[in-house]
């Protein structure tokens, strides 16, 4: 494991994790489903409460002066942090699922038409699905969803016998949240290229482990959430080529969204401000700007070289139970370990273990398709973030001793 990584420092700046849990001090390993903040990040959103609280674009007066450089000061900090070309590509939405749902509603609802095909894959998380499945349904589109193998990596083989003249958009995940498997992304982007056909990725499992750089990755539209980047919720991130932004109409209808308004007609504002209608989360973003200058200051290839090692250590340990069976064994992996035990339902899982301080997640992940294939209709899931170190593990590997001390 890194020595330069600091991780009593790195968890100093988490007050979160000095809470205690039924008595006993809270091993978090759910930072998949939504990570802590760092005091950085509470006091970015504490300061904007306290002295520049008003709201953007709209005002003369110094506060709301004050506000919009804020607000626009945190997109400038998230063009860099994914390497976006442009401010314009930098789209603020309530999270992943909203960023999702604005492409599907306005890029597929107006691009796609009978007999057209969307394809996904059987891993995504129910936000690269549903979205897709109403645009379907309002054009006569169809899905179809490429298959896993037994391992939970993608079968690639199926994938590429699935494009066809008829696809006229791919959309997959980076990393899925059920498995932790990591997409072969290049050569997706190749296969879209060669093709001609745009795709999205679904970067909320990502955002928070390593460098994402959209325009290593070529894709057309990027999705993420703050809240999985040791940001608040209520705030996430559509990247978006700017031509395809440009040819796309608004999908949601009000202030801010307009250059001018007219009874008869209305004329949209420029990008990317034609696609954030009404007011934004302010203060959830100046939060994912703080979050995001707090996980550079960490290093980013620091805190994955962290995790994977972790990682690694814990899946050794967790496989040393009798019974503990790891889904999801893909080649590549982010620090997510979805497992079960033999005799124990998930949820059980989930119960022991928290009373003895470790929270991690149980159920089907929103990814219900995975649950099917495996045949399984919950798994228990530990994720780890740049916080967690090997007594988390070791606190997870007791608590599940004491699982199977409970109900064998
Ligand atoms: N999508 C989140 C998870 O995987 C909530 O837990």
């Amino acid at each position: 494991m890194s020595t330069a990584y600091n991780i009593a420092q790195v968890r100093s700046a988490f007050p979160l994790l000095r809470r205690t849990v039924h008595g006993k001090p809270l091993a978090y390993l759910d930072s998949a489903a939504s990570a802590p903040m760092p005091t950085s990040v509470i006091e970015a959103m504490d300061r904007y409460a306290k002295h520049h609280h008003s709201n953007v674009h709209r005002g003369v007066h110094l506060l709301s002066q004050e506000a919009t450089d804020a607000y626009e000061g945190a997109r400038t900090i998230v063009r860099r942090f994914v390497n976006a070309r442009s401010t314009r590509e930098v789209i603020f939405t309530r999270g992943t699922t909203e960023a999702i749902n604005l492409v599907a509603q306005s890029w597929a609802r107006s691009s796609l038409s009978s007999g057209d095909e969307v394809l996904i894959t059987h891993m995504e998380h129910h936000a690269n699905i549903v979205p897709w499945q109403l645009a379907c349904q309002a054009t006569g589109a169809r899905l179809v969803a490429a298959p896993l193998l037994p391992n939970g990596e993608l079968d690639m083989e199926r994938f590429r016998a699935l494009i066809s003249p008829r696809t006229r958009l791919i959309a997959v995940t980076q990393v899925s949240n059920a498995l932790g498997t990591i997409l072969p992304l290049s050569e997706i982007g190749l296969l879209a290229r060669e093709h001609g056909i745009p795709w999205l990725v679904d970067g909320a499992q990502a955002i928070a482990h390593g460098i994402v750089d959209v325009q290593a990755i070529g894709c057309d539209f990027y999705a993420f959430s703050g809240h999985k980047l040791y940001g608040p919720t209520g705030i996430g991130v559509l990247i978006g080529r700017e031509a395809l932004l440009e040819s796309m109409p608004p999908w949601q209808g009000g202030g801010d969204m307009i250059r001018s308004v007219r009874i008869e007609h209305s004329e949209w504002n420029e990008l990317p401000w034609k696609f954030e209608a009404g007011t934004p989360p302010i203060a959830a973003a100046i939060g994912l700007g703080a979050a995001m200058e707090h996980v550079e200051s960490l290093g980013r290839e620091a805190i994955a070289a962290h995790e994977i090692a972790l990682a690694q250590h814990a899946e050794k340990a967790l496989l040393e139970i009798d019974g503990l069976r790891i889904i999801g064994t893909a080649a590549h992996k982010a620090p997510v370990i979805s497992f079960t035990l033999d005799g124990v339902h998930p949820h059980d899982i989930g119960t022991v273990v928290d009373l003895e301080g470790v929270a991690i997640r149980t159920g089907h992940h929103c990814a219900m398709p995975v649950m099917e294939f495996y045949g399984l209709p919950a798994t228990a899931r530990a994720s780890l973030a740049c916080f967690s170190n090997e007594d988390d593990v070791q606190r997870l590997v007791a608590a599940l001793r004491r699982v199977c001390e409970v109900f064998r």
